[in-house]
């Protein structure tokens, strides 16, 4: 198959592509904007398979987006702005991408007449205090992320109804594992707690959230591709949850640092409480989560530890003045 992969570049996107390689032969386009958060050499290791290809675009450039979509069989959409943090600090560029972008992509995938999977979140679902979302689930976003990322998904969901585009919607709950970019809950506890400087735990750090590693989701995004059915949308949650406050704790057993570095710092504006997904239409399509917690975390702290030359320009770039910005103090030199 040859697909195109926006936002491959990225952690999810990058191991997208990755699987789809190595495991099913596929060619891989991935066109990706670079943001912070997208790296080429995340694609280091694949990027000398036949049939491999990068373009440098953003996903509202239509000339660069139907150019890539002239010879595919189907497109994946990761491309995103993905903290929730930076959408509270600085909203601008997720309206664009999840907008803008999306609208392009969908243009561009009508007029080819290509399958066309988005991949989005939970968030769309907004807060759950006990069970489970469905995907019949009303959505009620909370956050700036959270509210484009559903109306990326209500638009594209539109296409399918209006101009049947093949259009699937693929929502995952929270994500770990390698390549992911240090400003995300657990890549930042691990980083800090193998530096020796403060974890910061926002609130009371008892929110829940779902936890899934990131080959599993990865994996679920392929089912979809494959077997789903267009216009329908699939959760793809993990098969465990936890509070924030012992994922830290778990970290800090993993990395041997101390008890005493957790702080606990102002909560994030409008923090959700709870994030659960129920999957049983994934599951039906035969998908299933191989990676519990316990070990995608032992893994994910283990690629961390071993992978300095991956973090080590993040740590010591632009990433230290958002830290600074975000948290109020300085990173801890490495
Ligand atoms: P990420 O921030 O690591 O990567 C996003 C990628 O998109 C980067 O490579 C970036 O350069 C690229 N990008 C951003 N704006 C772009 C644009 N306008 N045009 C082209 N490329 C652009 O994010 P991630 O964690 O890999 O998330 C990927 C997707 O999965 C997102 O759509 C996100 O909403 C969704 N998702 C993430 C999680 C999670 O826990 N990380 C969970 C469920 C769903
Ligand atoms: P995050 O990784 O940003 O994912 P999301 O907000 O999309 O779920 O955060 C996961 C949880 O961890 C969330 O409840 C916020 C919390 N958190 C902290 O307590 N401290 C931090 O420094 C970060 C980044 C997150």
């Amino acid at each position: 198959m040859k697909l195109l992969v926006c936002g491959g570049a990225g952690f999810i996107g990058s191991n997208f592509a990755r699987q789809r390689i190595v495991e099913h032969g596929d060619a891989v386009t991935v066109l990706d904007k670079l943001t912070y958060a997208g790296r080429k050499e995340n694609l280091d290791d694949v990027r000398d398979h036949a049939g491999f290809s990068f373009v440098h675009a953003g996903i509202e450039d239509k000339d660069a987006v139907v150019a890539a979509m002239a010879d595919v069989d189907a497109v994946v959409n990761f491309a995103a702005e993905t903290h929730v943090d930076r959408s509270i600090a600085e909203p601008d560029a997720f309206i664009t991408t999840h907008a803008l972008g999306t609208f392009v992509l969908l243009e561009a995938a009508r007029e080819r007449g290509v399958r066309y999977v988005q991949v989005s979140t939970d968030e769309v679902y907004g807060s759950i205090e006990q069970g489970s979302f469905t995907e019949a689930s009303p959505l009620a976003p909370s956050s700036p992320y959270s509210a484009t990322k559903a109306g990326a998904d209500l638009l594209v969901a539109s296409y399918h109804h209006t101009f049947r585009l093949e259009s699937l919607i693929c929502r995952g709950s929270n994500n770990y594992g390698p390549y992911q970019y240090p400003e995300k809950l657990i890549p930042l506890m691990v980083l800090n707690a193998l530096h020796g400087d403060p974890l910061p735990v926002y609130g009371d750090g008892q929110q829940v959230r779902n936890w899934i590693y990131v080959e599993d989701f990865a994996r679920g995004i392929g089912h979809v591709l494959a077997q789903g059915t267009p216009g329908e949308t699939y959760n793809v949650g993990g098969p465990d949850e936890a509070v924030n406050l012992d994922v830290v704790r778990r970290i800090i057993a993993l990395t041997g640092a101390s008890e005493e570095l957790i702080e606990s710092v102002p909560d994030r504006p409008g923090h959700d409480r709870r994030y659960s997904l129920g999957s049983e239409k994934a599951r039906a399509l035969g998908w299933e989560a191989r990676v519990r917690f316990d070990e995608g975390l032992e893994r994910t702290v283990a690629w961390y530890r071993d992978n300095r030359t991956w973090w080590e320009p993040i740590r010591s770039g632009d990433y230290r003045a958002y830290y600074e910005r975000q948290y109020g103090r300085s990173l801890g030199a490495d």
